[in-house]
């Protein structure tokens, strides 16, 4: 078995001082780390994990290990990996399986290698890992934590065809980490990375946000925050409804494709953006991806529409179609905020990470409780987080008397 694979061990320096950067900004974590040192509540508990290797995912592998468990880390997108982190946790002990740039074959080793320190609990992001293990009919792990979106769809899917083979708990449907790091951190990060790729200027260019869930609210809110005219597209008739309402405009993408200069993806689901709207779009538009996979734009359709690709620049393909008119790619359709900027900052991923590192002792305590599901993140340990982050923040909140809890409890006063 390699003991870990990394671009190139001699940035662990750069990597450890990004990564006391960052968990400067993680006080939750922080002191969760702190706890667990104490406690080694994952004391001998196998982990893998399978999560984007950045500075924050950095911090939360740190305070496992320091609560004893023993780590095998493997990255979740072939560019989303920071090699100055895998570096430094490499050079740190981690069996770390990851590198920027990995092609389909070599994230699927990397994956591989991780499954082989046989996990008993698996973290997820994209539910890649938790897939190969069912596939493989891999057994030992006793559960699992999804982190996005688009994993928790893929292991309900599972779970709803009888399939599963272990406990799941939605770590990304946690109040805590939906509400703050997909609205505020895949805001913030996405129209970064879009930036970086580009320098785009947002005023008064027209916006298309292709998905109005927990991610797309934010690049929307964002995208308005600097100037520009914002268009969602939709499915879903109550989210459509309430894009309505906070003032965007909705179109179907048919007529939306028409007049974006940029088009951000952030569906969960395959070709959002597909043939029939590349063939209407304007000279010179911007095409992003933030969903978790790189299906969200067609992009066989785009490369047989066009006559010749170049690369503009890095990070940015642009596509010549027939008609002399230019579409631009980013980041190969993958992630934009990982692929070309930091990722979601570490204050939002405190919150999501926490959750992690709660449910991972969650899953140690029920072992043998918990059934063959999809669970939610128990509502205290979500709450939990919230009244950490608030404490660390210095932000203090009100408390209801002795009264008013009763009366929310009662049902008997009335007019
Ligand atoms: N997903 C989005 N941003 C991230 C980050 N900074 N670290 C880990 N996973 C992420």
């Amino acid at each position: 078995m390699r003991d870990f694979v990394v671009k190139d061990i001699t940035l662990a320096k750069e990597g450890r001082n990004r990564i006391e950067w960052a968990r400067r900004q993680m006080p939750v974590l922080q002191l969760l780390r702190a706890r667990y040192k104490a406690e080694e509540p994952l004391a001998g508990v196998k982990i893998t994990a399978c999560l984007h290797v950045t500075v924050e995912t950095a911090n939360l592998i740190l305070t496992l290990r320091d609560g004893g468990a023993q780590i095998a880390l493997t990255g979740s997108n072939p560019l989303s990996t920071q090699d100055d982190v895998a570096a430094a946790l490499a050079a740190d002990g981690v069996h770390v399986y990851a590198f920027r740039g990995e092609n389909e074959q070599e994230y699927y080793a990397c994956l591989d290698d991780a499954l082989a320190h046989g996990p008993e609990i698996i973290l997820d992001d994209g539910a890649d890992t938790i897939a190969r293990v069912h596939e493989r009919a891999i057994t030992g792990i006793i559960g699992a934590c999804e982190e996005t979106t688009t994993g928790v769809i893929r292991l309900r899917a599972l779970s709803a065809a009888g399939k599963l083979k272990f406990p799941v708990i939605a770590v990304n449907d946690a109040e805590t980490k939906m509400m703050f790091d997909n609205r505020y951190g895949t805001g913030q990060s996405t129209l970064h990375g879009i930036m970086n790729a580009t320098n785009f200027l947002f005023a008064g260019k027209t916006v298309v946000v292709v998905g109005y869930g927990w991610c797309g609210r934010g690049v929307a809110m964002r995208a308005r925050g600097l100037g520009s005219k914002v268009v969602v597209v939709e499915a879903n008739p109550r989210k459509a409804l309430e894009a309505h309402m906070d003032g965007y405009y909705v179109l179907p993408m048919k007529e939306a494709a028409k007049v974006g200069d940029l088009f951000i993806t952030v569906t969960g689901d395959i070709s959002a953006i597909r043939r029939e709207h590349f063939e209407l779009m304007k000279d010179g538009a911007l095409i992003a991806n933030a969903g978790h996979f790189n299906v969200e734009i067609d992009i066989p359709d785009l490369e047989a529409l066009a006559v010749a690709r170049n690369e503009a620049k890095a990070e940015v393909m642009e596509y010549l179609m027939e008609d002399g008119r230019r579409l631009y790619l980013l980041a190969e359709g993958r992630l934009v905020n990982l692929a070309a900027a930091f990722g979601h900052p570490p204050e939002v991923m405190d919150m999501s990470f926490a959750n992690q590192a709660l449910c991972v002792r969650y899953i140690v305590e029920q072992q043998g409780q918990l059934r063959n599901e999809v669970y939610t993140v128990p509502k205290e340990l979500d709450e939990q987080v919230a009244r950490l982050k608030l404490d660390a923040l210095g932000i203090e909140v009100e408390e209801l008397t002795a009264e008013q809890r009763k009366y929310l409890s009662s049902w008997d006063l009335g007019t």
